[in-house]
């Protein structure tokens, strides 16, 4: 990918824009058809799960302007919500004019637990697990060759004490894996199994429950940006730089400080995540409850992103988060509109994968952080907004854009209005 800035791709035909992909990331016609017909079979998705009736779709959006680690990059986004493509593109273009986004992550450790209950000693219980540890992680290592092979396997074992609980002292085993480029889930849940006749031949006790965490503080993804005060204020030209830039730092400050805000403020942050996640055919709901139960990691639910300025007085974003994505394996590797969004990434392994998400994640912060400390937000996501409600009241071709225009017109966005304004349109028609 050479330049993820496509001039006036707002403004083209949805087949226009397909071609533009295809020239930028040398996507092929089954690639696009992926996005364009939804990608997957019926036949598929009855493999996929259960009771399938058939498909349930989601607009699909790219996210422009996006530099990350000095590589451009077109990102894929599946979202409902009106504005959130756009806020991030716009945002990730002021980024660039700081250097773009700057990502790293830590190694691609998950956390497995298992739950050792009626232990005659939970003490010596503890102990004893931490003298086999060698040996329990050698069979962990074993149970996926090609995992091994590709220098995943079983690192680490920690064994911590549950003191009290409505059924008193417990122990939990850690079983820290690296699941290299896959999300992890099956071989951790298998790892854990495996070991649990062994852990209760050592401890005597009872192994409860075997099951990867979802808090995978141990696969962290990081991204940071600086904004020159100069781009604040592009698109709001009545404000001063310095103003936008104290305005996000005091909006951040409230998230930091107050969890019902510090909720919302975070969910700004998934509105981005989320939609790559999805098109990327991860599992967002894995990352949501990452990303929450980091959150609390102070003791307070609070923002995971944090705002505030560099000597020169730039605006500096940044963002840490816990991010189980996978490039291998599970829906990624079998729903073809998921392969078309990693290849158009050009990601090829889940860390880089993890890094443009996590850009994306704070670009969309940034977003809503400086419409908020500005004009609001509900202009432009109401223009936007607009079009759901005319097509919603029965608008189709020209009549959603001219409906659309006029609600935003009059400040009255609603589908009794989006009605009453297409029956002028319609009525019109009828009399010429
Ligand atoms: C709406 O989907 C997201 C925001 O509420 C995020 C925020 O308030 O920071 C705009």
């Amino acid at each position: 990918m050479s330049n993820s800035r496509i001039a006036g791709f707002y403004n083209l035909t949805l087949a226009a824009r397909c071609a533009k992909l295809a020239d930028a990331a040398g996507l092929t016609p089954p690639d696009l058809a992926a996005w364009t017909s939804g990608g997957l079979s019926p036949e598929a998705a009855d493999h996929m799960i259960e009771n399938v009736v058939g498909m349930h779709s989601l607009p699909l959006g790219i996210g422009l302007n996006f530099q990350v680690n000095g590589r451009d990059v077109l990102v894929p986004m599946a979202i409902e919500e009106p504005s959130v493509v756009a806020g991030a593109s716009f945002m990730a273009k002021l980024a660039r004019a700081g250097g773009g986004f700057h990502a790293t992550v830590s190694a691609p450790h998950m956390i497995g637990q298992i739950q050792v209950i009626n232990l005659p000693n939970v003490e010596e219980a503890r102990l004893k697990i931490y003298e086999k540890k060698a040996e329990l992680l050698a069979i962990a290592d074993e149970i996926d060759p090609v995992l091994k092979k590709f220098g995943g396997g079983a690192r680490d074992l920690e064994v911590r004490m549950i003191e009290s609980s409505p059924i008193g002292a417990f122990l939990v085993v850690h079983l820290i894996y690296d699941v290299r480029d896959a999300m992890g889930a099956n071989a951790v849940n298998t790892a854990c199994e495996k070991l649990a006749p062994q852990i209760e031949a050592i401890t005597r006790g009872k192994v409860h429950l075997k099951i990867l965490s979802n808090l995978a503080d141990r696969r962290l993804a990081r991204a940071r940006c600086t904004i020159p005060v100069s781009q604040l204020t592009v698109g709001f030209e009545s404000f001063k730089g310095e103003t936008v830039r104290d305005g996000i730092i005091a909006a951040w400050a409230f998230a930091a400080s107050d969890p019902y805000r510090a909720a919302t403020h975070n969910k700004g942050i998934m509105n981005g995540v989320d939609a790559v996640v999805i098109a990327t055919g991860n599992d967002w709901r894995a990352i949501e409850a990452g990303a929450h139960a980091y959150a609390v990691k102070n003791g307070k639910y609070a923002s995971i992103s944090t705002w505030g300025k560099d000597a020169d007085g730039n605006l500096v974003g940044t963002l840490e988060m816990p991010m189980a994505v996978g490039i291998v394996g599970g829906a990624t590797k079998v729903h073809p509109a998921a392969q078309a969004a990693v290849k158009l990434m050009g990601v090829k392994t889940a860390n880089e994968l993890a890094e443009v998400i996590v850009s994306v994640g704070l670009a969309q912060n940034l977003a809503a952080l400086r419409a908020l400390a500005t004009e609001g937000i509900q202009r432009g996501h109401m223009s936007l907004h607009a079009r759901q409600v005319a097509i919603a009241a029965g608008a189709s071709g020209d009549l959603i854009e001219k409906v659309a225009a006029q609600m935003v017109a009059e400040k009255v966005v609603r589908i009794d209005r989006a009605e009453e304004i297409l029956k002028t349109y319609t009525s019109t028609q009828v009399h010429t």
